[in-house]
């Protein structure tokens, strides 16, 4: 199994990229605002490290709505999601359709960094949110 990312829940994007690295070392690899999902992202990992390492990504939101400002309303800022690599999003879906698992978008959409994403509700998934996260396009 390959994890792509954690995904964190954060108020303040530049103090939590700070905590990460003095607290572990990170960098920040990238960083862009996907407007679809009305957050800030930063995604950090090791200066060294191989490519496709898992990753962590810090979600901020860019007002009061959106799934991740109600999350942080809600329950604080901390753990949000994790994200498993998938060869391919679509064939994954629908697997997940015939299994009784349906995903929460009804096709993939598009996700930070180019990739197509798709996620899992918390209810079919033991209480935590999954992603799946494609090859970019
Ligand atoms: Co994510």
């Amino acid at each position: 199994v390959r994890i792509d990312h954690v995904g964190i829940a954060v108020e303040n994007l530049e103090e939590a990229i700070r905590m990460y690295e003095e607290t572990a070392g990170l960098v920040v690899t990238h960083r862009e605002e996907v407007a679809t999902q009305k957050v800030r992202v930063a995604f950090l990992g090791h200066a060294g490290d191989p490519e496709g390492a898992a990753e962590i990504e810090l979600l901020e939101p860019t007002g009061k709505e959106g799934a991740i400002a109600s999350f942080l309303a809600k329950r604080g800022p901390g753990m949000h999601h994790i994200a498993f690599h998938a060869d391919s999003v679509g064939t994954e879906m629908d697997r997940l359709k015939s299994s009784g698992r349906p995903p929460l978008d009804a096709a993939p959409r598009p996700g930070a960094r180019g990739h197509h994403v798709c996620f899992l509700h918390p209810k079919h998934c033991g209480g935590v949110l999954l992603e799946l996260v494609g090859a970019p396009k």
